[in-house]
């Protein structure tokens, strides 16, 4: 079974705008899906489509089976979210407002409390534990709302800019916490952001939005081969002999287009082979965001 399956999918709001078109993708378990545009793309109203927290115009969703238009509180029970602004108790201590979203699920005081303890130390939260939520700073709270977002062990937990007003440090016990999730226990996650570069360094697959509508789906290695007109590889070398075509980059620079990193060995070979020193070799993997602006080249979504 698909952990997230959405077939045309599209929301028009009241006032016309059209935020998600004709959205269909599927999601395996287990998956980091990094869910990426600029603001306004559509991801959060997606991720509220999926939870039940809007209902859409057309088209049709799945969580682990379930259909959240027809029955949201079964969603609830097995999945987490982490909106944007996610409601908690500022006269409560950060343990307290585990405590209370525990029994909003379920959960007995204990069950919570031993959770709400592995959570909090996960995120780096522990010796914040007792105080109360007045005195956490915005990168403190955003940590809670995630220890919140999975308290009942949701088997799917869909962020929304997770690391939005984070400082670098709290990012890494975040990335750390997301990637031991999907890896280890099997979860998926499906992130939203508008940091592309963020997203590369822990989503294991990606959907490209603009506009609302998808541009492409993939992991990084087939977006990669989709946009890509072969692999640029920098050689750093005293010379290159004129029968081995490349590009002059600058002094003992020089760059070829290959089809694929299998055939680097063999460029080098060749090099060496014709009497030159070489100094350095370095693939020019295509980064997200590079890949993203080449899709949009490529004839984004067009719309009146
Ligand atoms: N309740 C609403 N009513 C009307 N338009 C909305 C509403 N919510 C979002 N939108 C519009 O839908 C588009 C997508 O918004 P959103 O899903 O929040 O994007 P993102 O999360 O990618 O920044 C935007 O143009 C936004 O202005
Ligand atoms: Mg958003």
């Amino acid at each position: 079974m698909q952990a997230v399956e959405i077939k045309h999918l599209t929301k028009k709001f009241t006032n016309n705008q059209i935020a998600v078109r004709d959205l269909t993708l599927s999601i395996n378990q287990g998956e980091v899906f990094g869910f990426l545009g600029p603001n306004g793309a559509g991801k959060t109203t997606t991720i509220k489509l999926l939870n039940g927290m809007l209902q859409p115009t057309s088209g049709k969703m799945q969580i682990l089976g379930e259909d959240p238009t027809k029955d949201p509180i079964a969603i609830h029970q097995f999945s987490g979210v982490l909106t944007e602004r996610a409601a908690m108790y500022d006269q409560l201590t950060g343990m307290e407002n585990l405590l209370f979203y525990g029994e909003v699920f379920g959960l007995s005081q204990e069950d919570s409390r031993k959770r709400g303890l592995d959570l909090l130390e996960q995120l780096e939260l522990s010796y914040a534990a007792d105080r109360k939520l007045t005195s956490y700073s915005t990168g403190m709270r955003q940590r809670l709302s995630l220890a919140r977002a999975m308290i009942h062990q949701p088997k799917v937990l869909f962020l929304d800019e997770p690391t939005s007003g984070l400082d670098p440090e709290s990012v890494l016990s975040v990335n750390r916490l997301i990637q031991d999730l999907a890896k280890n226990q099997g979860v998926t996650v499906f992130l939203c952001t508008h940091q592309l570069r963020y997203a590369q360094e822990i989503c294991t697959s990606y959907g490209l939005l603009d506009e609302g509508e998808l541009l492409a789906t993939g992991t990084l290695e087939s977006l990669r081969h989709r946009v890509s007109k072969g692999l640029k590889v920098e050689v750093q070398a005293n010379r290159i002999s004129p029968d081995l075509h490349c590009k002059l980059l600058g002094k003992d620079r020089f760059e070829f287009t290959l089809i694929d990193e299998q055939e680097i060995p063999e460029l080098v070979r060749k090099i060496v082979q014709s009497g030159s020193d070489i100094y350095g070799v370095t693939a020019k993997q295509l980064t997200l965001e590079e890949i993203y602006f080449a899709l949009l080249e490529e004839g984004g979504p067009v719309h009146d």
